[in-house]
């Protein structure tokens, strides 16, 4: 059960809800001209703008109290002195010791792990460099044009995102894929566009029994080894994963296996070897910078005090309004095409750790944890479901993303796109009422019947809350604050949820069921009996449309 303190904070935050419902944010800002200066923080390049929620000095003071009296100060402690802080698996969370470049020691089970991460990372970086320059050439002798990420969860999603984030810094000779679904489309697809020879093939599981990944990884080396010859398999492929001895029976060769360690997750894994597509691409300089951008925000987060965290306060807005409010979503929406992946790896960090209903204390949970996380790129999402963020019955929060320098694209393009960001943010905390919708259709010229049919439609309710991050240029540095800015929050959310956020136990079943029904999928002789009606209807009409 949670701590009394806990209780009493969640208590003073419902009571303080009341007081604070009747005033709109429009009013806030009206009573309170500095609003602006003191709701938000400028962390080096990126500027976090918390002006615009149902937020005000004395609700940021009950969060905070929220904060400590649930030990997120004793929490984060224990996270960075590499204590099991993933409780069920009896491991600590470092994966802040992959981005640590200051030269001082991080501890996880007693040990000084930083100079196994030094190691492994020139390993991996000195790999990444004499590809990305041609020295490490293929099979064929000519150097490698096309690195093809084999993985799926935190082994894709964030080299792909990063990728794409960064494509203005990625080599001009190099193209990178990410191929994660065992659909044999995605594949297909992506081996279609490919020069064998001059592929490079990244085989990234944690766990290295992955079945999407493996099943991919082996199709492709038969691929390679029927096209090209056996021995193109020791050239044209490389491996990571924290289980080495599994990788060599693959026939990669010892020097092109990189590891990393138990107490990285697989969503935290990006500053680890997974981060080699992304190396390669960018090249090593740029990807210790996207490192450093991840350290400034440890610092940030260890040092800052929580009125002024960003971590912190990100986490405390989600909480605000998950469980003070009762909002179940949060979109993310990046002004920025490059950012087009972050949403669904903000999907992966946010609702595979915090998407739990069980307390460290194996009770069931007493607030209900991780909001449904969605997203896509303005402006595109402002053609689609923007609709119901304006006038649907869910109020969402929004947190915009978007820079202030386009990286290599029209500055005329993102005059209107950075116009546009602004304008919904404006736009969902004002709203339209229905004297301005009236004013507005009499200004038309329409007449008071038409009016009267039309305005109730046209109002927007407003008071609807977003954050904004406005960064100077997409930097591999920024995009690492960015990244560990979520990591923390998503800390200090499980922090006060109680939970473990760094299982992910329930994605288990899935995996478990869908090998025990790949063999009666595969054999159309094999009984369904004892399988649920819906589950073996599906199966026999599959059945008979094969069979036509
Ligand atoms: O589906 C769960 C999961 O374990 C994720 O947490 C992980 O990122 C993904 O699968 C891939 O796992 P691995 O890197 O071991 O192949």
């Amino acid at each position: 059960m949670a701590g009394t303190d806990v209780m009493h904070a969640f208590a003073a935050l419902a009571a303080h809800r009341e007081e604070l419902a009747p005033r709109r944010i429009v009013d806030i800002f009206r009573d309170d001209p500095q609003r602006f200066a003191r709701f938000h923080v400028a962390l080096d390049d990126i500027l976090f703008d918390y002006s615009k929620h149902r937020l005000t000095e004395a609700s940021l003071a009950h969060l905070v109290s929220l904060a400590r009296a649930a030990g997120v100060e004793e929490r984060r402690a224990a996270l960075f002195a590499g204590e099991p802080v993933n409780t069920t698996e009896h491991r600590p969370a470092l994966h802040m010791a992959l981005r640590n470049l200051s030269g001082k020691p991080m501890v996880a089970e007693g040990r000084d792990v930083m100079p196994e991460v030094l190691a492994e990372r020139q390993k991996m970086e000195a790999f990444a460099e004499a590809v990305r320059t041609g020295r490490i050439r293929s099979a064929s002798g000519a150097p490698f044009t096309d690195i093809v990420n084999f993985g799926i969860g935190g082994s894709d999603l964030g080299p792909a995102m990063a990728a794409r984030a960064l494509a203005p810094f990625v080599a001009d000779r190099l193209t990178l894929h990410f191929v994660a679904n065992v659909d044999g489309a995605d594949l297909g697809d992506t081996v279609k566009r490919l020069p064998l020879e001059t592929t490079l093939f990244i085989v990234c599981s944690k766990s290295f029994t992955t079945i999407e990944t493996m099943t991919n990884a082996q199709t492709a080396r038969t691929l390679v080894a029927s096209r090209l010859g056996e021995a193109a398999v020791a050239e044209n492929f490389c491996a990571v994963s924290t289980q080495l001895d599994k990788i060599a029976a693959f026939g990669i060769k010892s020097d092109r296996i990189f590891g990393f360690w138990d107490w990285v997750g697989g969503r935290y894994s990006i500053w680890s070897s997974i981060g080699l597509s992304l190396a390669i691409g960018i090249g090593t300089e740029k990807f210790e910078k996207f490192l450093l951008g991840g350290q400034d925000i440890d610092t940030h987060f260890t040092e800052a005090p929580l009125e002024r965290n960003v971590p912190v306060l990100m986490a405390l807005l989600g909480i605000w309004y998950r469980n003070v409010w009762g909002y179940a979503t949060h979109a993310v929406i990046p002004y920025d095409q490059r950012m087009a992946r972050f949403p669904a790896y903000l999907q992966q960090l946010e609702m595979e750790s915090n998407g739990k209903s069980v307390a460290l204390s194996e009770r069931p949970v007493e607030e209900a944890t991780a909001p449904i996380v969605f997203g896509e790129p303005g402006t595109n999402g402002q053609h689609a479901f923007f609709q119901l963020l304006h006038q649907g019955t869910e109020i969402v929060p929004v947190d915009f993303l978007v820079a202030v320098q386009p990286s290599g694209a029209d500055p005329m393009h993102h005059r209107i796109l950075f116009a546009n960001c602004l304008a919904q943010s404006q736009a969902l905390m004002r709203g339209l009422s229905h004297e301005e919708v009236v004013a507005s259709l009499t200004a038309q010229g329409m007449s008071g019947e038409a009016i009267e049919a039309l305005a109730a439609h046209k109002v927007f309710a407003g008071n609807r809350p977003s954050s904004t991050f406005l960064y100077k240029r997409l930097s591999p540095r920024v995009l690492g604050q960015l990244i560990a800015l979520y990591e923390h929050k998503v800390f200090v959310q499980g922090v006060i949820w109680d939970i473990n956020s760094f299982d992910q136990w329930g994605v288990e079943l899935g995996k478990e069921l869908a090998t025990q029904l790949a063999p009666i999928v595969s054999d159309p002789t094999r009984s369904t009996d004892g399988l649920d009606s819906s589950t073996a209807g599906l199966i026999a009409a599959a059945r008979k449309h094969q069979k036509g």
